[in-house]
């Protein structure tokens, strides 16, 4: 088992070894390196994050790793190259490419992004025995020195969010990899640091992943912050026209995701109604059981019944006549 990894390991330094050299060096790769400069990620950051390019050749990974004789049906296994009648061909064509790695700096996954407006925007290798996406975040191995020195993390949505922090000198900082924040990566973070800020795109689906990431650190007994953004924004977008004094102002302002979610149900369904309070309630109730400390409960409880202008016994009653002592 210790020879297979190693044999997968290889495969994908290989890889990445790969897809630099088509990046830094080939004629294929101008498009690239011409669309990283208008993304600012170019040299250093590029260097550091061994970012690459698949041009449009069906086979030059499966070439590639040929030639420094690699097991074919090792990679097909890692999801990055396949098989039909025709022979082998690559997974990833025509895409920047991101290797996503493990908390030491191994690659076990990559990440590929079109460079245009073609659909999907990103793929990504699948499930391989190097790569259990629920536990992964993109980032980690840079971000770790940082997580703990400041004892705290911030959780982006992408590639590039994570990036542009990182130019920036934000640098605890990790992404989730197209997949919803899980469990695992909850407790992951918990491992490292004592407060997380979630840092999601300011759009609905951003909205949603917030309040979801919010149950998981529940969960974990995890103290969870939540940073706006300008509506439509994403990290990077917000850094390529803003400073970093301006982002930093707006992590000083961050709410906790509790209070933040209080107020985005409240926003949706405003209290102007008996029907509207009864269902903002049942939308609370299995979050806010959620809540360990008893203090945090009981200040949140006061702050729910004042923002509806509802009787505490009433809430209490209406939640199920929970024990607000046990959990
Ligand atoms: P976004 O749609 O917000 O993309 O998805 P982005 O990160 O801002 O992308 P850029 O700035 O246009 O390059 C957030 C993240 O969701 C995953 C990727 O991890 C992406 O970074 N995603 C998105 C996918 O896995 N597949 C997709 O087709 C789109
Ligand atoms: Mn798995
Ligand atoms: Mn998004
Ligand atoms: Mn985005
Ligand atoms: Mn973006």
């Amino acid at each position: 088992a210790q020879n297979d990894r190693q044999a997968f390991q290889r495969i994908n330094d290989l890889t990445v070894e790969y897809y630099r050299s088509v990046l830094e060096h080939s004629p294929a790769g101008a498009v690239a390196r011409k669309y990283l400069e208008k993304r600012t990620a170019t040299g250093e950051i590029a260097a550091a994050y061994q970012l690459g390019y698949a041009s449009d050749r069906s086979d030059g990974l499966v070439q590639h790793l040929k030639a420094n004789g690699a097991d074919l049906e090792k990679a097909l296994k890692l999801g990055i190259i396949r098989k039909s009648d025709r022979g082998w061909y690559d997974l990833f064509r025509s895409r920047l490419m991101f290797p996503i790695c493990d908390p030491k700096g191994n690659t076990i996954a990559f990440a590929g992004r079109v460079l245009d407006a073609s659909l999907p925007k990103y793929i990504n290798s699948p499930e391989s025995p190097l790569y259990h996406k629920s536990s992964v975040l993109f980032g980690i191995n840079m971000a770790l020195p940082a997580i703990r020195s400041e004892n705290s993390v911030i959780i982006v949505e992408g590639y590039f969010d994570h990036l542009a922090l990182f130019r920036a000198g934000i640098r605890n900082v990790v992404a989730t990899c197209g997949t919803a924040l899980t469990a695992s990566h909850a407790a992951l973070l918990k491992r490292h640091a004592a407060k997380v800020f979630t840092l999601f795109d300011s759009d609905t689906a951003g909205r949603k992943a917030t309040i979801r990431s919010m149950e998981l650190f529940l969960e974990q007994r995890l103290p969870a912050y939540v940073i706006t953004l300008p509506a439509g924004d994403d990290p990077d977008s917000f850094l390529a026209s803003n400073t970093v004094e301006d982002f930093r102002s707006r992590q000083t302002k961050a709410r906790p995701a509790f209070d933040f979610f209080v107020r985005s149900l409240l926003a949706a369904t405003p209290a102007d109604s008996v029907d509207n309070k009864v269902r903002v309630i049942d939308e609370l109730a299995p979050r806010f059981r959620k809540i360990a400390d008893p203090v945090e409960r009981d200040l949140y409880e006061k702050e729910i019944c004042r923002l509806m202008a509802i009787a505490p016994h009433a809430f209490r009653k209406r939640l199920g006549g929970m024990d607000l002592t046990a959990r």
